[in-house]
C-alpha cells in the first residue's frame, strides 16, 4: 500500500478530476463536519448526504423529503435548515436521514466520490477505520485534510497522522510523514492542538469550547460513515 495526504483545498479542488480508481479515500474535517457525521452515526443515524453547496441540499431534499437538512456557513446553522454543524446536535437523531452542506467538509467528501471507498474520519473513529483497512488494504490510501477555507487546518492533518499511527508503517509522501510527526507529538494531547487552532480558537470565542472538547475525543466511535452512491452510512470495523 501506498500513502498519499492531501494538506490543503487548492489541492482538493484537483481531486475531482484525478484519477482515483484505485483509491481508499479517508476525509478528516475534524472541526466540525466529519466529527459531526461520526457522532450522528454513532447515535443512529442511517444515511447522510454530503451536499457541495445549498442548492445541491435543496435538490436532495425534494429527493429524499423524509430527511432533515443540516449543515453550516459562517459556522452557523443555514436559514431554513432543521440542524446546525455541532456534533452535539446530532446526538439523538435515531433512524434519522440527513442532508448535509458545510463549507470544506462536504465539498472535501464529494471531491472523492468517484474513488471506489470514500471514508468520514474523525479523531473519534481512528480505530475503527485503521480495523477496517487492516483487512480492507488498498492499492492506495488517499487522506484528505478537508481545511478551512482555502486553508490548511492542523486538526485535520492530526486526524491524518493519528491514523497513519495507528496502521502498520507504508511508504507514504512527504506530507504524510509530516503528519505523522505532528500526532507523535502532540498523541498525548489532542485537545490542546485543537483548543489552538484556527477553528478552535474560533469555536470557543463563540462559546462553543463542549464541541472542540468532544472532537478532541479519541475513538469514542466505532461507527465510520462510508459512501455508497449519494449517501454515507454507517459502517462498523468488524
Ligand atoms: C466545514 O465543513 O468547513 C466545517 O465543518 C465548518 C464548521 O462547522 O465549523
Amino acid at each position: 500500500m501506498k500513502i498519499s495526504v492531501v494538506l490543503t483545498p487548492p489541492e482538493i479542488a484537483r481531486l475531482p478530476e484525478a484519477d482515483l480508481s484505485h483509491v481508499t479515500a479517508v476525509v478528516f474535517d475534524v472541526l466540525r463536519a466529519t466529527s459531526t457525521m461520526t457522532t450522528a452515526f454513532e447515535q443512529g443515524v442511517t444515511a447522510i448526504y454530503p451536499a457541495k453547496d445549498i442548492e445541491e441540499a435543496l435538490y436532495f431534499h425534494k429527493k429524499y423529503p423524509h430527511a432533515l437538512l443540516g449543515g453550516e456557513r459562517h459556522g452557523e446553522k443555514i436559514d431554513g435548515f432543521d440542524l446546525g454543524n455541532s456534533p452535539l446536535e446530532y446526538r439523538n437523531l435515531p433512524g434519522r436521514e440527513i442532508i448535509s452542506t458545510t463549507t470544506n467538509g462536504t465539498i472535501a467528501l464529494r471531491a472523492v466520490a468517484h474513488s471506489p471507498v470514500v471514508i468520514a474520519g474523525a479523531l473519534l473513529n481512528i480505530r475503527a477505520i485503521a480495523d477496517y483497512l487492516a483487512v480492507n488494504l488498498p492499492s492506495h490510501l488517499l487522506l484528505v485534510c478537508a481545511g478551512t477555507g482555502n486553508e490548511f487546518a492542523i486538526e485535520d492533518g492530526l486526524a491524518a497522522g493519528a491514523l497513519l499511527d495507528a496502521l502498520p508503517p507504508f511508504p507514504m509522501d512527504d506530507a504524510g510523514k509530516m503528519v505523522l510527526s505532528l500526532w507523535k507529538s502532540n498523541a498525548e494531547n489532542p485537545w490542546s492542538v485543537l483548543a489552538n487552532s484556527q477553528n478552535g480558537s474560533r469555536l470557543i470565542e463563540r462559546n462553543r469550547q463542549n464541541e472542540v472538547e468532544w472532537c478532541s475525543q479519541m475513538n469514542i466511535c466505532t461507527t465510520f460513515g462510508l459512501l455508497d452512491g449519494e449517501a454515507l452510512r454507517p459502517c462498523l470495523a468488524s
